[in-house]
């Protein structure tokens, strides 16, 4: 029951109807009896400042932030973790609440921190270890926009071997490579960069361990799409996830499943993602079942 003592977490992007996390997160409340609401919020691009001064002003204790906010949210933010900051785009705001006992205000002034982080990479590379170890494994990506940004600094930073990025614009894979070399210099894995094509897929392929589609390519209403040109691309010792939800079951999972490989579905990213922000806000062990539940109902599965 929504009464004076709740708390609102939220999402803000635009557009925000179609968006899952409400189902997930309430659901995720509810099962802990948490006073807390998730909320969309539909913010336009010009009132992004506004928005999170808003939010400070109206005591929001959380935001998820998606399409188009999230690079431009960080010059609107106190701190930026360092993940995020690689990442070059944050997807969760904390906001802290100090009341200044030191304010020469009789009142005692609040003191507000905002601090943004990315939990989509956590999210892929958690989704991914449910099924197997990423330690020296070699991870093929296709795609290098902002989801691919956020999946290769996180998995870069997990303990792989090798790491192979295609692209169809080959300036933007070569800049996430060059920008992963610099942030992760200690780290010493190997990383390529290709061109994307159907021939320089299934090299690559050939001798990976783990493959994540990051292109939107198979996504509703273009179901029949897929970025392999058939099953026999790909092998029984690959991991196959495609970060497309919508379909569930993209035709590259069909695919995958034809070549008894192992499959990670998108939603699980999704999913993930939205554990991460959750116990960022609370401070408190999410209820994974629960959460995965509603997000599987709200999806139509
Ligand atoms: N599961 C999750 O939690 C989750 C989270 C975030 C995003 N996603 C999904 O991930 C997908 C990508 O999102 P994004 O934000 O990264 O988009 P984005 O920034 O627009 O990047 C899309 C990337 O896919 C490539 N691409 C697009 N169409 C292609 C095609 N027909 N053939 C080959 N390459 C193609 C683009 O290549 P160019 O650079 O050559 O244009 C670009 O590298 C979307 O479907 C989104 O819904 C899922």
């Amino acid at each position: 029951m929504i009464d004076g003592k709740t708390k609102i977490l939220g999402v803000i992007g635009d557009p925000i109807e179609h968006t899952f996390s409400p189902a997930m997160h309430n659901a995720g409340l509810d099962a802990l009896k948490l006073n807390y609401i998730y909320l969309p919020f539909h913010v336009k691009p010009d009132r992004l400042k506004e928005c999170i001064e808003g939010a400070k002003a109206m005591g929001i204790q959380g935001l998820n932030v998606t399409i188009p906010h999230k690079t431009n949210v960080m010059k609107h933010l106190d701190e930026i973790d360092q993940v995020a900051s690689m990442i070059g785009a944050v997807n969760t705001i904390q906001f802290s609440y100090v009341q200044d006992n030191e304010s020469s205000n009789q009142d005692n002034e609040i003191n507000v921190t905002t601090r943004g982080f990315n939990t989509d990479g956590y999210g892929c590379v958690r989704a991914i270890e449910e099924k197997t170890s990423i330690n020296d494994k070699k991870v093929t990506i296709t795609g290098a926009g902002g989801a691919a940004r956020a999946v290769a600094f996180q998995i870069a930073n997990s303990g792989i071997d090798e790491l192979s990025i295609l692209n169809r614009n080959a300036s933007k894979a070569e800049s996430l490579a060059g920008d992963l070399r610099t942030n992760l210099e200690t780290i010493g894995i190997d990383i390529g960069i290709h061109a994307y094509g159907i021939d320089d897929l299934k090299r690559e392929l050939s001798d990976s361990d783990i493959f994540i589609d990051t292109t939107p390519i198979g996504m509703y209403p273009n179901v029949d799409d897929k970025p392999i040109a058939s099953a026999d691309m790909l092998h029984e010792d690959l991991l196959v996830n495609d970060i497309v939800y919508t379909p569930m079951e993209t035709s590259l999972i069909k695919e995958a499943k034809l070549a008894n490989a192992t499959v990670v579905p998108g939603y699980k990213m999704l999913l993930y993602q939205g554990i991460r922000s959750f116990e960022i806000w609370l401070g408190h062990e999410a209820p994974v079942d629960v959460m995965e539940k509603a997000l599987l109902d709200v999806l139509g599965i």
